[in-house]
């Protein structure tokens, strides 16, 4: 394994000069043409840009569920691009927290079984800590009353709060959220960056996709990335942070 040349301590990932071509038959997409970035520990970044811009390439690369034709990326003091797919699934398993869009729950299990799958993969059977932990992290998520649902016992916002308790699990490296808010209703998108931006202040790192201003405007830095460059990376003010906070609670549906 390579030794870094610069500082990765205090650093969640460090992304230097990234590039991803997907060769076809017919031509090769270059879908990440050199993308260069830094997340500090308890960064909140959100990840935007058109469609087909490289944001899904950028996030598989991110969670170690593809590797990048060239460049580097640094997690914690390895750089995961000279890994091979063994090394890359035990740091995904170990070290990644996921969140999707369709929250990927398992329907047989239950909400603290739920939160417990990424401890099964690495192999192991759950110690008595593990155990406690996961229902730690249902309570802390605010479903202490549902330890026992399953997901279709569930509303849609109480089954990714389950995704995001079960991200956390494996006291990740960063949450990876791609479009963590995009099946939701505006209450329940709410509720759901209410509970990133509490993580977030409890020193959590956060990375998310989103396609929405309004979802953006609630991380501490924004990168955009247009035809598979960095095309600009800006931290919000607190005052654009808090504004967005109260324009969503301002322009909530009354309930019926
Ligand atoms: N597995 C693949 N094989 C070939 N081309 C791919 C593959 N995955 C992505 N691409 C191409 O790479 C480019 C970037 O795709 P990507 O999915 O990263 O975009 P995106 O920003 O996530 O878009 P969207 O907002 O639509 O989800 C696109 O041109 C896409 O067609
Ligand atoms: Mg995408």
């Amino acid at each position: 394994m390579s030794t870094p040349k610069f500082e990765t301590d205090g650093f969640a990932c460090r992304v230097v000069d990234m590039k991803k071509e997907y060769v076809l038959k017919s031509e090769t997409v270059r879908a990440l043409r050199g993308v260069s970035f830094d997340v500090p520990e308890g960064d909140y970044v959100a990840i935007m840009g058109p469609s087909g811009s490289g944001k899904s390439t950028l996030l598989n690369m991110l969670g170690c569920l593809d590797k990048p034709t060239s460049g580097s990326l640094w997690l914690g003091s390895d750089d995961v691009a000279t890994m091979n797919d063994d090394q890359l699934a035990d740091i995904r398993s170990q070290r990644i927290g996921f969140v999707f869009q369709s929250y990927n729950l398992i329907q047989q299990l239950t909400v603290v079984e739920n939160i417990q799958v990424p401890l099964f993969y690495q192999g192991k059977s759950l110690s008595k800590e593990q155990q406690l932990r996961s229902i730690e992290l249902a309570h802390m998520v605010g479903l202490a009353e549902r330890l026992d649902h399953r997901p279709t016992q569930l509303s849609g916002g109480q089954q990714q709060r389950v995704a995001i308790a079960r991200s956390l699990v494996n006291d990740p490296f960063f949450i990876l959220a791609d479009e963590p808010t995009g099946n939701l209703d505006s209450r329940t998108t709410e509720e759901i960056l209410q509970l990133f931006e509490k993580l977030n202040n409890e020193g959590r790192t956060i990375i998310l996709v989103t396609h929405e201003d309004e979802v953006s405007k609630r991380a501490k830095r924004v990168v955009r990335l247009k035809d598979g460059r960095l095309q600009w990376d800006r931290q919000n003010s607190q005052e654009v942070r808090d504004a967005a906070a109260k324009y969503a609670i301002d322009n909530m549906p009354v309930e019926v």
